[in-house]
């Protein structure tokens, strides 16, 4: 009789850590905020331009400097899940932003915004980075230039607010 107290006991355990494990895994998900992790994320482990558009700016619209001469801004679940709900970005959202030239069709660079709670609180806890169309990496981190510019805009660092 005991014996069987014994495997509904380790049974209760195995489930336990199935669950743990699938609990793990998913906040295993969310990128680093390090530049080649975070490309591999957004390119392959769930890729951007499945994502929808930031609320309010589908397609492509005009950009203007330092930025592309057109742009596309792609905002995966989080961040639209936020933006539809009108509150700030919350913990994990990314905003991609496709900069094209004055054709509307060479993609000059990717320029996302992630946000990685504790990260860089006096930047609104915002990773940055600037890629080449291939994946090179021109810079990122929590890049002076594009925090001192982004600070002036209307609300969580953010220009194109969600409409
Ligand atoms: C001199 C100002 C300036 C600098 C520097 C700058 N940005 Fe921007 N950024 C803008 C403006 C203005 C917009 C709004 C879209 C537009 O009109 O181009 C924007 C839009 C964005 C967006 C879409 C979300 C939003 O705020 O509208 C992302 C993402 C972004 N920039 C990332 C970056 C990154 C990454 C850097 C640094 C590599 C950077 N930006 C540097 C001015 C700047």
């Amino acid at each position: 009789m005991k014996k069987i107290y014994l495997v509904a006991f380790l049974m209760c355990m195995g489930i336990f850590f199935v669950f743990a494990g699938l609990q793990a895994g998913q906040d295993k998900e969310m990128p680093p905020a390090e530049a080649e992790g975070f490309w591999t994320y957004i390119t392959d482990t769930n890729p951007y331009e499945q994502w929808e558009f930031m609320p309010g700016h589908e397609g492509m619209y005009p950009g203007q400097s330092p930025h592309g001469a057109y742009l596309k801004l792609y905002a995966n679940d989080i961040a639209v899940k936020a933006a539809k709900a009108g509150e700030p970005m919350p913990d994990g959202a990314i905003l991609v932003k496709e900069n094209y030239g004055e054709n509307q069709k060479d993609l000059m660079a990717i320029t996302p915004m992630y946000k990685k709670k504790g990260y860089n609180p006096e930047g609104e806890d915002w990773f940055w980075a600037k890629y080449g169309p291939d994946g090179s990496v021109e810079t990122s981190g929590k890049v002076d230039s594009c925090i001192q510019c982004h600070k002036t805009a209307p609300k969580d660092m953010i220009f194109s607010q969600p409409k």
